[in-house]
C-alpha cells in the first residue's frame, strides 16, 4: 500500500543561506530581542529577510501549506548562527539565539501561522528546548532521552479548537522545530494518520470513534495544571472532512474492556504504518500537522551535555 503522507522537502542553496544569515544577523545586531518579549519583531525581521531571498518555488510551497493540507514540510539548509552550549537544563539566554529566533519565527508567519505558549507547560515560555534533561531521566518527555516515545500526538489530553478560538485553549494544530544539533543523529518519524485509518478494520475504526476513552495529559504538563479529557473518542472527522486524532499511549485509556481491546487494535496497526524517518540537522525546520500525523523518536545515548541533541519547538495555530 503506499503512503498517503504528503510531505514536502526543500533544501535552501549555500548562497541564499549565507545571504538570509548576513541580513537577519546585521538586523538583529542593532538590537536586543528575546523570544517571549519580542516575538512579533523577530517574526517581521526573519520573514522580510525570508521573503526577499527564498526562490519563488520554495516561498510558494512555505505559504500554501496549511491550504493544501499536507502532512509535513522540512526546510533545510537554513543558516545556523554561532550557537552556545546546549541548555540541559531547560532554559538558556533567548537573546543569544536572536537569529535563529528570526528565521524560526519568520518561517511560522510565512505559513500564516501564529506562534503561541501554553502556561501549563515550559514555564510559559514560547520555544521548548527539546533537550535530554537530566532531571528529566526516564519520564516520556521531550526533555527525556532514555525512554522511547511511542506513536502520539503532543498535548491530546485538550479538545481540537474551533476555528477562530484562542489556540492556547486546545490541543496545538502545529508543532514547528528548528533543528540546532543532532550529532547522535536521532530521527524524529512522523506518519499520516491517513495512512492508520486505511489499515484499520470496520470494527476497530468504529470504536475509536466512540467517546469510549480518557485521555490523560504527557509528563511535559506542570503538575496538575490540566485535566484528563474523559470521555472523548482517539479518532474523528473534522469539519474539513478528514480526520483528526489524540492520542498517547502512555495516558490514553479505554472506559470499557471493549474500548481497551480497540485500543490494542489499534496500538498494533500502529506498529505496521509506513513512516518518513527524519534525521534532522543544523538549520533544518519541520512543521507537520499535529491532529493529521503521528510522530515518534526512539530512546537515544545523548553526547556530553554541551554538545547533546538540540531542537527548538514552537506550536503553531
Ligand atoms: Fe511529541
Amino acid at each position: 500500500m503506499p503512503s498517503l503522507l504528503q510531505f514536502t522537502r526543500c533544501r535552501v542553496e549555500d548562497s541564499v543561506r549565507d545571504l538570509l544569515g548576513k541580513e537577519i544577523s546585521a538586523r538583529v545586531a542593532e538590537t536586543d530581542l528575546e523570544s517571549d518579549l519580542d516575538d512579533a519583531i523577530l517574526a517581521g525581521i526573519g520573514a522580510h529577510a525570508l521573503r526577499r531571498h527564498l526562490p519563488g518555488d520554495i516561498l510558494h510551497r512555505v505559504q500554501v501549506f496549511t491550504a493544501t493540507g499536507s502532512h509535513a514540510l522540512l526546510l533545510s539548509n537554513l543558516p545556523a548562527q554561532q550557537f552556545p552550549p546546549t541548555p540541559v537544563s531547560g532554559f538558556g539566554d533567548e537573546a543569544e539565539l536572536a537569529v535563529t529566533n528570526a528565521i524560526h519565527l519568520g518561517l511560522i508567519r510565512l505559513l500564516e501561522c501564529t506562534p503561541f505558549a501554553v502556561r501549563f507547560e515550559n514555564d510559559g515560555r514560547l520555544i521548548r528546548n527539546v533537550v535530554p534533561n537530566p532531571a528529566a531521566s526516564g519520564t516520556t518527555s521531550s526533555w527525556g532521552a532514555d525512554s522511547e516515545f511511542f506513536w502520539h500526538t503532543d498535548n491530546p489530553h485538550q479538545p481540537f479548537a474551533p476555528p477562530g478560538s484562542d489556540p492556547r485553549l486546545y490541543t496545538p494544530p502545529y508543532l514547528t522545530f528548528y533543528a540546532v544539533r543532532n550529532e547522535e543523529r536521532v530521527p524524529t518519524e512522523v506518519a499520516a494518520l491517513d495512512d492508520v485509518v486505511v489499515r484499520l478494520d470496520a470494527r476497530t475504526r468504529l470504536g475509536l470513534m466512540a467517546p469510549d476513552f480518557v485521555v490523560g495529559a504527557p509528563d511535559s504538563n506542570d503538575g496538575e495544571a490540566t485535566r484528563s479529557l474523559s470521555g472523548a473518542p482517539v479518532l474523528e472527522t473534522g469539519p474539513d472532512g478528514r480526520h483528526r486524532a489524540r492520542y498517547d499511549r502512555g495516558t490514553t485509556s479505554g472506559r470499557t474492556p471493549e474500548a481497551q481491546k480497540t485500543l490494542d487494535d489499534w496500538s498494533a496497526v500502529l506498529g505496521t504504518i509506513p513512516a518518513a524517518e527524519l534525521v534532522l540537522d543544523t538549520g533544518d525546520f519541520l512543521i507537520f500537522d499535529n491532529y493529521r500525523v503521528l510522530h515518534r523518536r526512539k530512546a537515544f545515548t545523548p553526547r556530553p551535555a554541551t554538545t547533546a541533541r538540540w531542537l527548538r519547538r514552537c506550536y503553531a495555530s
